[in-house]
């Protein structure tokens, strides 16, 4: 049976906002005893009127006796933790009297990991199996994976399983889950250079990922405006070019409680250095790294792009790449390659000579993917695959084969831009029509949720090099205030589109879930903004 048949539908109508724009008006509708939301979607949902009750008395989150993992996979033990204070945390402990008894009860979710190796101590990947299978049943329920990934996705829809009657106890129905996702690559994008973000906010953002089944956190963490990221081999980067050397920069310990707390959570941490251009604060510590802008034949005291002609940009880039790729242990690095402004490279007299030596003629763009053309060698030789922005498959730049072009123009239309890349041969991921530091008044969310990836004129093939996509939030007018709920829940618009399988889009239907969904996130303690009008059984209670 699919879901869809068990969860109350919503209704869409439109009505007249009082300065007179029409705008989807979705109204929500509780059921009586309030039922489950799962968000993501799973691929197989079954579950019948069956109800079990918990007891955080008897309860426990335990490994099945077959299983590959046992108590020393801290990641699990760490997940199951976790696990049983979402479901129990918030409580009304009236209704759990530790002497209370229960006419059917689950007393036990036994976790079976199925792999020889449960993966404990690894990282996530992009060829990782998220896959589980989850039976809940009278007295025990099982959720089955082939690695611990699967689990901590399992482990979510489970504890999403759970809902509180009319007398405030926990109830899970007798379900069948079996799922996976659509695409492999779902990712959040956070830049931490416009605005600092404290690293409190990181973590509880990685946290609401996991929520929400998404699986890359890229850290755009510097750009021209500051470069908080401490980097061993040049202090000298954070000490002058962040907002503040000590209180604003994210410490090598800092950035290594990142990555495993993402770990612990199956989020893979992509690290995303943007260059030539969008480096003006890389300049403040590194001398003679950006190119000198000429006002006529003066310098004009401003600089432009790093600076491409010289051999110490290439060696500053080996030894800096060098230590990036020790600290991120991820299988690729987001090397951007956007908005090159080639003003400066113009008015520069030792660039123009290069040019000319170099038989460029007038064409930027072909000194742009000199640049790119060496630092990609640059970082292949450090056994990493890279990500890059679209313009430099764009700018025709030769490119390894496994690389993943990152689409993120509006202008031109970015379906054409998805097919253009795809029959190129590469991997693909989107962005487009994800930049969620962009709002407007309504429900923005359901344009969020309309797109779909592989929605492109081009083959089947070509679908398939889509890995997915990655929803931004932008730092211009994004911090710690109001970063949480300008991303939850438009996020989990994206986190559904990747997850759940491509039949999954009655609008209807996801505002009914994402309503829930929202109050779940408020009741875990996290501020998600509302939808619309309405209220939450466990509203958020502030700061
Ligand atoms: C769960 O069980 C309750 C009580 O029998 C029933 O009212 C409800 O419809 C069931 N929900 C689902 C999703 O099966
Ligand atoms: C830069 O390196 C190239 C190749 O290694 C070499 O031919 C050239 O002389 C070097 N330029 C300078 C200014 O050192
Ligand atoms: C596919 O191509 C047709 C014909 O050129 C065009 O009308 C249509 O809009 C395209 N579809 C997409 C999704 O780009």
């Amino acid at each position: 049976m699919h879901a869809l048949t068990l969860i109350s539908l919503g209704t869409v109508f439109l009505t007249t906002s009082c300065n007179g724009r029409f705008f989807d008006n979705l109204e929500e509708r509780y059921s009586e005893s309030e039922d489950v939301s799962l968000w993501p979607l799973p691929r197989q949902f079954q579950s019948s009127p069956a109800a079990f009750k918990l007891s955080a008395s008897r309860f426990e989150i335990v490994h099945a006796q077959d299983s590959t993992a046992g108590p020393s996979c801290t990641l699990l033990q760490n997940a199951f933790r976790r696990y049983f204070e979402y479901i129990f945390g918030y409580l009304n402990k009236q209704a759990t009297l530790p002497n209370e008894v229960f006419d059917s009860e689950l007393t036990q979710l036994q976790v079976l990991i199925t792999s020889s190796d449960p993966e404990c101590h690894g990282y996530p990947n992009l060829k990782t199996d998220e896959s589980y299978q989850l039976e809940v049943d009278e007295l025990k329920a099982v959720l089955k994976a082939p690695n611990v990934w699967g689990a901590l996705r399992g482990l979510e829809t489970f504890s999403q399983l759970v809902y509180e009657d009319d007398y405030g106890v926990n109830n899970i129905n007798k379900t069948s889950i079996s799922d996976y996702p659509r695409f492999a690559h779902r990712g959040i994008l956070l830049d931490t250079s416009r605005h600092y973000v404290p690293l409190k906010v990181i973590l509880v953002n990685l946290e609401v990922m996991a929520m929400n089944k998404f699986n890359v956190f890229h850290w755009h963490i510097v750009d021209d405006t500051s470069f908080p990221y401490v980097s061993r081999t040049f202090p000298d980067l954070s000490q002058k070019g962040a907002f503040h050397p000590y209180t604003h920069v994210y410490t090598p310990s800092d950035v290594k409680l990142v990555i495993e707390f993402a770990r612990m959570r199956g989020i893979r941490v992509i690290a995303e250095f943007d260059t030539p251009g969008h480096t003006q604060s890389w300049g403040k510590g590194q001398t003679d790294l950006l190119t000198p802008c000429f006002s006529g034949s003066h310098p004009s005291g401003t600089f432009g792009p790093v600076n491409p002609i010289l051999n110490s940009t290439y060696d500053f880039m080996t030894s800096f790449f060098k230590e990036i790729g020790t600290v991120f242990p991820d299988a690729y690095i987001h090397l951007g390659g956007d908005e090159v402004d080639f003003s400066c490279w113009k008015s520069n007299p030792d660039v123009q000579k290069f040019m000319e030596q170099q038989g460029f003629g007038q064409d930027y763009s072909k000194l742009e993917s000199f640049y790119i053309q060496r630092l990609l060698d640059i970082v292949s030789s450090t056994n990493k695959g890279y990500m890059v922005w679209q313009e430099v498959f764009d700018n025709g730049v030769k490119l390894k084969a496994d690389t993943q072009i990152h689409v993120w123009k509006t202008k031109p239309e970015y379906r054409d831009e998805m097919a253009r890349v795809t029959a190129s041969g590469f991997h693909t991921l989107l962005s487009s029509p994800w930049y969620l530091n962009r709002i407007s008044y309504g429900q923005d969310w359901q344009e969020i949720y309309k797109v779909d990836p592989q929605r492109f004129n081009g083959t089947s093939e070509q679908k398939k090099l889509v890995i997915g996509g990655e929803a931004c939030l932008w730092g211009e007018f994004v911090d710690a205030t109001n970063l949480t709920p300008r991303l939850w829940p438009r996020a989990s618009a994206v986190a559904e589109r990747l997850w759940s399988d491509e039949s999954v889009k009655d609008l209807g239907n996801a505002y009914t879930r994402l309503v829930k969904h929202r109050c779940r996130m408020l009741r875990r303690g996290i501020p998600a903004e509302p939808l619309y009008v309405g209220h939450c059984p466990h509203e958020y209670s502030g700061l």
